[in-house]
């Protein structure tokens, strides 16, 4: 990849996305193609077959598609599979068809089995049964990183993936069932401080223990691995720490600035006791994240003061 190499960064407004597009033109990587969601629906195939045939681009990130969190995916599994599905599938099969050079598409640590052996590898993609509550996405995702593979071995493509775990970071989606558990933590400490609330009540015992990788570090892997890396095997994406629910809910509470109680709702489903990427292939490859939780808390409650539109959504 040169710095006149064209690339085109699919769903470049969302999170994934938007950090992919600064990381690149931090790197003087300036001939960017981009398309918003309303210029090109990419479950659309005709669409997107004439904009790859047009635009030709060399390099793709696939950072389009639909999602959500525990609450969005199980009200809509039907329409998290036709979506994801068939908007990866258009991208990865006309970038090939198009001759593009390389394509990196993004993959998610929730997509690997629901009792993995913990530090989750690479290799344990697929070895037993699906989280329940996303299969759906899950099975779109996984259908997406073998295509890539498939075309790797049937045509010689070098179409790789990337695998993140729990990512949060500015341009994240706040909405109040939509959202994910750090971005929800945000937004509900902020409408409490807001409010004057003296308790906010939080889902299970805050036991579990889970792993964040702030999106720009995400996205520095991301280019790292489309300049240097090549393999049908995916990369892990992680911080290789993990802290607790209820660790995690008393540092956003307290950046956020919200100072009444928290009541953990016992009654309520705890989820998985434990998730954690092994990340010792990309940290073999040199890399390895930057930005501590505190500074990244820090980095993405104030993008939601700054950013009220995409707070609402
Ligand atoms: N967020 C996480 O914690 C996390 C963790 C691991 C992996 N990932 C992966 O990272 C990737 C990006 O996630 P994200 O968090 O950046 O999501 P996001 O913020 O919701 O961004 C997704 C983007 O895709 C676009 N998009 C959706 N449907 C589209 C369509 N039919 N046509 C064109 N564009 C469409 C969206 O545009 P509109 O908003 O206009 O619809 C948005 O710009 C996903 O593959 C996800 O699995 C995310």
């Amino acid at each position: 990849m040169n710095h006149d190499s064209k690339i085109y960064v699919a769903g470049h407004r969302g999170m994934v996305g938007s950090a992919i597009v600064r990381e690149l033109q931090r790197r003087g990587y300036n001939n960017l193609v981009l398309r918003t969601h309303g210029e090109l629906d990419l479950r659309r195939q005709e669409a997107v077959e004439r904009f790859f045939a047009t635009e030709r681009p060399e390099y793709v990130f696939v950072a389009a598609a639909k999602v959500g969190g525990i609450v969005a995916n199980q009200s809509a599994l039907a329409d998290f599979m036709y979506d994801n599905m068939i908007m990866e599938m258009n991208i990865i099969h006309s970038a090939w068809q198009t001759g593009c050079r390389k394509l990196e598409f993004l993959g998610s640590s929730c997509i690997y089995p629901r009792l993995a052996p913990q530090p989750m590898k690479e290799d344990c993609l697929l070895t037993s049964s699906l989280e329940p509550t996303n299969e759906a996405y899950a099975l779109a995702k996984i259908s997406g990183l073998k295509y890539c593979e498939y075309l790797n071995r049937q045509y010689g493509t070098d179409f790789i993936s990337v695998m993140p775990t729990n990512l949060y970071g500015p341009n994240d989606n706040y909405h109040p069932e939509h959202s994910h558990v750090l971005p929800a933590l945000i937004r509900r400490f902020h409408e409490a401080k807001t409010a004057g609330l003296d308790t906010v009540t939080c889902w299970g015992d805050g036991t579990p223990l889970r792993e964040f990788l702030y999106v720009d570090d995400l996205a520095d892997l991301c280019v790292f691995l489309m300049e240097n890396y090549s393999g049908n095997e995916t990369v892990n994406a992680g911080t290789g720490k993990e802290i607790s629910i209820r660790e995690l809910t008393e540092l956003v509470a307290h950046i956020v600035g919200y100072t009444g109680a928290i009541v953990w709702d016992t009654t309520r489903p705890n989820g998985t006791p434990r998730k954690l990427l092994d990340v010792s292939k990309a940290t073999a490859m040199g890399w390895t994240y930057k930005t501590e939780l505190a500074d990244g808390i820090k980095m993405t409650y104030k993008d939601f003061l700054e950013n009220p539109t995409r707070a609402e959504r």
